[in-house]
């Protein structure tokens, strides 16, 4: 008895669990946002999906209304004909599909679902991680993208996640290494913003994400990476002082160098490269996280 109630007593408090909407734009039944999603579930995270019907690669921030599916219904199947413009996996309501863009679909998680799923508005959005790079100029047609500036826009702090490896899959397809890193990297570098504690992000900032291709031969696990703060696009001279340089690398050059992920802060209202002061926030609350080239 007494011992059970010094073990009460001592238990550490439960963490509390932060809300997130994942979105993407290669579609809501693609393995990698469902991967993603599992892996940030086991982290212990509140988390619920909300992304396109059917692959909407490559349209930015287009939006519109969400209408009813086709005669094709989504995307490998996974939901049929004719079905609604917005709906669920019955038996796990948290996997929710918008019929329209990522830029919708994530607006739809945050405004909509969020509350009655998470139990209030998100504390972050993610999106990704997407089939393919999304580096340099990329990132202006890039869907994933397109989604996590949408929630920088709303006021919630969102990061892109991109990955070179791979093509689309439907979610009952066995799970590949590089799925299994890259979901590994960016629930690691996720929660690791999150343990910085808020705010995440200054207002208006989100974080774009690359890795390189990855094989049971090469950079096999996530442990193998090193995170390394870069730009989207070129300049020289005027970012945050790391690594002994005020010139950050590019995206492209991080991710060729090896088993480097690029980490690249950046404004929602235009894509491009954020302020010094915003490369600073996410040097210090990244701390040791970030490394160097070698
Ligand atoms: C819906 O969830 C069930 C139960 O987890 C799963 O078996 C099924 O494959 C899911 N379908 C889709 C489209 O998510
Ligand atoms: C989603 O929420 C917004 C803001 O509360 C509301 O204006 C809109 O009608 C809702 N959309 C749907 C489809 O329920
Ligand atoms: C990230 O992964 C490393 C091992 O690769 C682990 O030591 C660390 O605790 C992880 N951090 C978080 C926040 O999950
Ligand atoms: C992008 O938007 C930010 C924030 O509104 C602004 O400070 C910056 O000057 C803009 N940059 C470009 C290249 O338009």
């Amino acid at each position: 008895m007494i011992k059970l109630r010094l073990l009460f007593l001592f238990a550490p408090a439960l963490s509390s669990a932060v809300s997130i909407v994942l979105s993407n734009d290669d579609g809501w039944a693609e393995k990698n946002i469902r991967v993603f999603y599992d892996a940030l579930v086991a982290s212990g995270q509140n988390v619920l999906i909300s992304a396109p019907a059917i692959d909407r690669s490559g349209t930015g921030s287009t939006d519109a209304t969400p209408v009813q599916l086709g005669s094709s219904g989504c995307e490998f199947s996974s939901c049929p004909g004719g079905a609604p413009a917005i709906g669920n996996n019955a038996s796990e309501p948290r996997l929710n599909y918008v019929n329209a863009y990522p830029v919708t679909a994530m607006r739809y998680g945050i405004q909509n679902l969020s509350q009655t799923i998470l139990g209030g508005p998100p504390d972050l959005a993610v999106s990704g991680f997407n089939v393919g790079g999304n580096a340099g100029g990329t990132v202006l047609i890039s869907g994933t993208v397109g989604a996590a500036s949408e929630a920088a826009k709303e006021g919630v702090p969102a990061i892109a996640f991109s990955g070179a490896t791979g093509s689309q899959v439907g979610w009952q397809t066995t799970t590949e290494t590089y799925q299994k890193v890259y979901a590994d990297l960016s629930s690691n570098v996720t929660n690791t913003l999150i343990k910085a504690g808020k705010p995440y992000l200054p207002d208006g900032i989100w974080l774009n994400v690359n890795y390189p291709s990855v094989s049971d031969k090469t950079c096999s696990s996530a442990s193998s990476f090193v995170f390394v703060l870069s730009r989207i696009n070129s300049g020289s001279g005027n970012d945050v002082k790391t690594c002994g340089s005020t010139t950050l690398p590019s995206e492209s050059q991080v991710i060729k160098a090896g088993c480097y992920a690029s980490i690249s802060v950046a404004y929602a209202a235009n894509k491009t490269d954020a302020s010094i002061d915003s490369q600073k926030f996410v040097v210090d609350k990244l701390g040791s996280y970030l490394g160097c080239l070698s």
